[in-house]
């Protein structure tokens, strides 16, 4: 398969929380992410994979730039984020946008959803007339699968899977070119979780999005990405394309996550049907 050139690239990422002395929080290291190398081409669906507390929103957020590298590198089109101007910044925030687990307690539980998905035109955007940002909500909504008159639904009126579809609209709304997706399905049931990903995979295609999928098994790897990385304690201890790591698993903690997939033979059948169309 042809490499494809890189959207975003980490370089020796490395992310240790804590450590300020002060009175009141006597400082205690804990080195969360402690060497991180991995790229993520155009187009692509990266799998970002590690048990719990291995350092995957870590690795996240520092992405986002919501939370600052320890050291390391992240480059995103070729250029180290470090070096953009403030102006380029906002530009870059625009671009790159997250799907929470729980977008529940993401969203302000007094606006309407509507407002909420709207918020960052609003804030960020060209054109801030009112009719024209409510426009765009609704056709988002119905990008989405929600009806119009969630526009005016507050979020507890919502459940969980019309919760991560506004979700989705929120991140979406700005135009941004990379998705990084924490977890966005793990708290529904299965077949919601279904829904969620084709819905995901179908506005792939349509605003040509690169994602980063973050998840803690390996449940739904093998349908939704094209490469993963598998992180350990802070490490990625093996980065292939999905049907390598399946076949053929060089790490035993990687043998460890397939072997707790009840369902492997369905998933690998997935994984040679999706491959064997590209
Ligand atoms: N703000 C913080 N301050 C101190 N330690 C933190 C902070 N955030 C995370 N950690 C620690 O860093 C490590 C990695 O956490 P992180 O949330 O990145 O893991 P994760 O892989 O996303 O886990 P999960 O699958 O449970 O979401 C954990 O040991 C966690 O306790
Ligand atoms: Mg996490």
């Amino acid at each position: 398969m042809m490499e494809k050139e890189p959207l975003l690239e980490v370089e020796g990422l490395q992310k240790v929380y804590g450590g300020k002395k002060s009175f009141l929080m006597p400082g205690k290291k804990v080195t969360a992410v402690k060497d991180v190398n991995f790229h993520i081409g155009k187009g692509e669906t990266f799998g970002l994979i590690g048990e719990s507390g291995s350092g995957k929103t870590t690795v996240g957020r520092m992405i986002l730039r919501l939370i600052e590298p320890t050291s390391g590198k992240i480059l995103y089109n070729g250029r180290s984020l470090r070096d953009l101007s403030k102006k380029e910044m906002v530009k870059l925030r625009n671009e790159v946008q997250i799907v929470f687990q729980d977008s529940g307690s993401a969203f302000n539980p007094r606006q309407t959803i509507g407002e909420q998905i709207g918020a960052g035109l609003k804030r960020f955007g060209e054109n801030k007339d009112d009719g024209y940002i409510q426009a765009q909500v609704l056709h988002m909504l119905e990008r989405v699968g929600l009806r119009a008159d969630f526009y005016h639904r507050y979020p507890h009126e919502l459940s969980g899977g019309q919760r991560q579809r506004a979700g989705i609209a929120r991140a979406l709304i700005l135009k941004p070119k990379f998705l990084v997706l924490d977890e966005p399905v793990s708290a529904l049931d299965v077949s919601v979780k279904a829904q969620i990903i084709n819905l995901l995979i179908d506005l792939q295609k349509e605003f040509e999005l690169t994602y980063l999928f973050i998840a803690h098994n390996l449940d739904l790897v093998a349908y939704f990405c094209d490469r993963v990385a598998v992180l350990s304690k802070g490490e990625v201890i093996e980065t292939s394309p999905t049907i390598e790591l399946f076949r053929n698993p060089k790490h035993e903690t990687t043998k460890k996550l397939l072997s707790s997939m009840l369902t492997l033979d369905g998933h690998l059948g997935e994984v040679y049907q999706k491959r064997a169309i590209i």
